[in-house]
């Protein structure tokens, strides 16, 4: 397939078509785009961008009537692309879609104005991100099924549906119906068809949604791949409303997306199906299948047969498009970073894309075989997958974009940070120091202000102690003595006696300094406080697994499966620092866990009781000693909770000098602004060193 270059990057939201010549090239690009996308899924463009193309497409031929082409993709199921050859029993439609809460409003503004009256109830629910299938059952059983194709005639996909979770091969039932719905591979799925493919020396798939078409038409695989199906609609089973006809596909045997968080819903105003698209919306990165939007229909059937459909789609039902989590970008380069631990990670530098309102310019490559095993090279166009906050990873080069200018990526042969040896004998490459490759950054990280502040260890003092075979993790300092020390290098006694001093008092330092002195990936500062307040010890926390850290505050699923797997690495450390008593004596109180977005989660009392507060800008007056870290500790204490983002969440802005951005944003949504010595009145009590 042959997708002009220069589209593919330049096509943008705002872009509109100046000429015949880039609206017919605009067409042909679609046109390419779709064929892929409904084929094998190697689609050379991104959701948004595809979206993006046609938007601007329908506003040329809106301008130019009398230019259209004939093939044109718009007003057409699947874009025109595909045919099938089993006719349909009823036509299969797309959706059209909205892509704001203006358009969402106006859309159904426009459908109660065809009714003549309000819509009787509306359904939302998640707009699932694979395949339309047409599952016909005669007698309960089922016999076959079909694709969308061009929503007129599909193609006989009957062989896989073996293969497809939720579309049970008998109902339980004997009835003559066709289901219609979705199929695609969950997460897990997704991950499993990866290893398998993998294992075959097949490519991975670039996404679950080209993943499961490419299943969904394959033949003759030496290897099997599980789909899921979920059913969003019957023929045959007309004059039930939305919700009622999901309860009863569900009670044939079905799957559907009841059960899941996304769970349909019924609610009788836009104002509330705003609110659950918002809900759903939030809930997308944790869902276990992808999602490209959130549907809302009209619920009852008779709003939907006055309301009626038009020849591509139904004018009950529109699609609220949400930002697409993959994107097509360039690899510009692989840089190896070696870790606290001495895994020496490749990471992708990417030409710059938006994803979901984030700019990505670096994105995860997991270990060297796994770039072998994509087969990766520097100049490939490539998918970038982020979602919520997890952190963007590469998933597969798009290999018929090549131009024939990409390089082999550079494996290092030696560790990039100490030149010493790497061990590559297991998946993930790592200096053979391991951790004490990186000791020395470990040692000055860990003795920083904001973790256990031992005054008078900066970096001369970590390197010295490194070299001199004193110290090879953070532990080792506690066992130093004052003879070690006057052995060192411009280490008169009374350093020596206070280095030993401050190493004695950090360790008493509080649990949340202890743990994030450990260097914890996918912690600093505020996700350590956390964490502490959360398990109240460090015991707690190495006894939690991945489970129990999802239920801290702002650790979603893929940072806890992190976390938990760095506590595993990070035992014999621990194990070291327990028997030395570091972080043991003191205890943080513990805080009940609180539901996602509660903003009431810290114990009454305090002055900042239910307020969610940000600190901006310098601190002056009783304030001015206190690091950003311990002004967000003493939020803490103070009953609050801090936050380094201003958001209608937010309650309260201390706002110093020179405050930024974060002024200005709090003043537009009239959030209440202190300066640092009104604070410091509010919190007295509370301040450091106040009984
Ligand atoms: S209703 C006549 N509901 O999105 C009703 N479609 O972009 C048409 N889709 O062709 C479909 N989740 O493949 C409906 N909950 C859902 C859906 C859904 C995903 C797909 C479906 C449709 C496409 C339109």
């Amino acid at each position: 397939m042959s997708v002009p270059g220069s589209m593919m990057t330049c096509m943008t939201d705002n872009t509109a078509l100046l000429s015949p010549a880039a609206y017919t090239e605009a067409v042909t690009t679609a046109l390419a785009a779709s064929a892929a996308y409904y084929g094998d899924g190697t689609t050379p463009l991104g959701d948004d961008e595809y979206d993006a193309l046609l938007r601007a497409i329908a506003a040329y031929e809106e301008a130019h009537p009398d230019e259209a082409l004939a093939e044109s993709p718009t007003g057409k199921v699947a874009g025109g692309a595909v045919q099938g050859d089993v006719p349909h029993s009823v036509p299969m439609l797309s959706l059209d879609n909205v892509f704001d809460a203006d358009e969402l409003t106006e859309w159904a503004a426009g459908l109660e104005r065809r009714l003549g009256r309000p819509v009787a109830g509306w359904c939302v629910e998640p707009k699932l991100d694979g395949l339309a299938v047409a599952a016909r059952y005669r007698g309960g059983r089922l016999v076959q099924v079909l694709t969308r194709g061009d929503g007129l005639a599909g193609e006989d996909i009957t062989h896989t549906a073996d293969a497809v979770l939720g579309l049970p091969p008998v109902l339980t039932e004997p009835i003559d119906v066709e289901l219609r719905g979705e199929v695609l591979l969950t997460t897990a799925q997704f991950e499993e068809a990866n290893r398998i493919r993998l294992a075959h020396e097949a490519t991975p798939f670039a996404h679950p949604r080209s993943g499961a078409a490419g299943t969904l038409r394959a033949k003759d695989r030496p290897y099997r791949i599980e789909l899921t199906f979920f059913a969003y609609g019957a023929i045959g089973l007309d004059d039930l409303g939305h919700l009622a006809l999901l309860e009863r596909l569900a009670v044939l045997g079905a799957n559907t997306a009841a059960g899941t968080a996304a769970a349909p819903m019924r609610h009788d105003t836009v104002e509330q199906v705003q609110e659950r698209i918002d809900v759903i919306a939030g809930l997308r990165a944790d869902l276990p299948f992808g999602i490209d939007g959130v549907v809302v229909k009209a619920d009852t059937a008779e709003d939907q047969r006055q309301a009626g459909n038009g020849s591509r789609a139904p004018r009950w039902a529109v699609a609220r498009k949400l930002a697409a989590e993959h994107k097509v970008t360039r690899l510009l380069a692989v840089e190896w970073n070696v870790g606290r631990t001495g895994i020496i990670a490749p990471r992708a530098v990417l030409e710059p894309v938006v994803i979901d309102g984030v700019t990505v310019t670096y994105a995860t490559l997991h270990n060297p075989s796994d770039i072998t095993r994509r087969g990766l090279m520097v100049g490939d166009q490539v998918f970038v997958y982020r979602a919520g906050d997890v952190i963007p990873r590469v998933e597969a080069p798009l290999v018929d974009q090549r131009t024939g200018a990409e390089t082999p990526i550079v494996f290092p042969e030696a560790c990039p940070r100490c030149g010493d040896a790497i061990d590559t004998s297991e998946q993930r490459w790592r200096c053979v120091r391991g951790r004490s490759c990186q000791a020395v950054a470990s040692v000055i990280y860990a003795a920083g202000r904001d973790q256990l502040d031992i005054e008078g260890l900066g970096g001369t003092r970590a390197v010295q102690l490194v070299e001199a075979g004193l110290v090879k993790d953070i532990a080792d300092l506690f066992t130093l003595t004052h003879e070690q020390l006057l052995g060192l290098e411009r280490m008169g006694e009374t350093s020596a006696g206070n280095l030993l001093t401050a190493i004695e008092t950090a360790r008493g330092a509080a649990l949340n300094r202890v743990f994030c002195a450990l260097g914890v990936r996918g912690t600093g500062r505020t996700m350590s406080r956390r964490i502490a307040a959360h398990f109240g010890s460090m015991a707690a926390i190495r006894a939690a697994d991945a489970d129990t850290l999802a239920g801290v505050d702002g650790i979603g699923t893929e940072k806890a499966r992190v976390i938990a797997a760095e506590l595993v690495e990070l035992a014999p450390l621990l194990d070291k620092l327990q028997a030395l008593e570091v972080g043991t004596q003191v205890t943080e109180p513990q805080q009940p866990a609180a539901a996602e977005g509660d903003d009431t989660e810290q114990p009454a009392g305090g002055p900042l009781t239910g307020e969610a507060v940000v600190v901006t800008g310098s601190m002056s007056g009783p304030l001015a000693a206190l690091s950003r870290n311990e002004m967000n500790e003493l939020v803490e204490r103070a009953g609050g909770k801090a936050s380094s983002s201003v958001s209608k969440r937010t309650t309260l802005l201390v706002a110093g000098e020179k405050a930024g951005s974060k002024r200005t944003k709090a003043e537009e949504l009239s959030i209440r602004i202190l300066t640092p010595e009104e604070f410091a009145t509010l919190v007295a009590d509370f301040l450091p060193g106040a009984e």
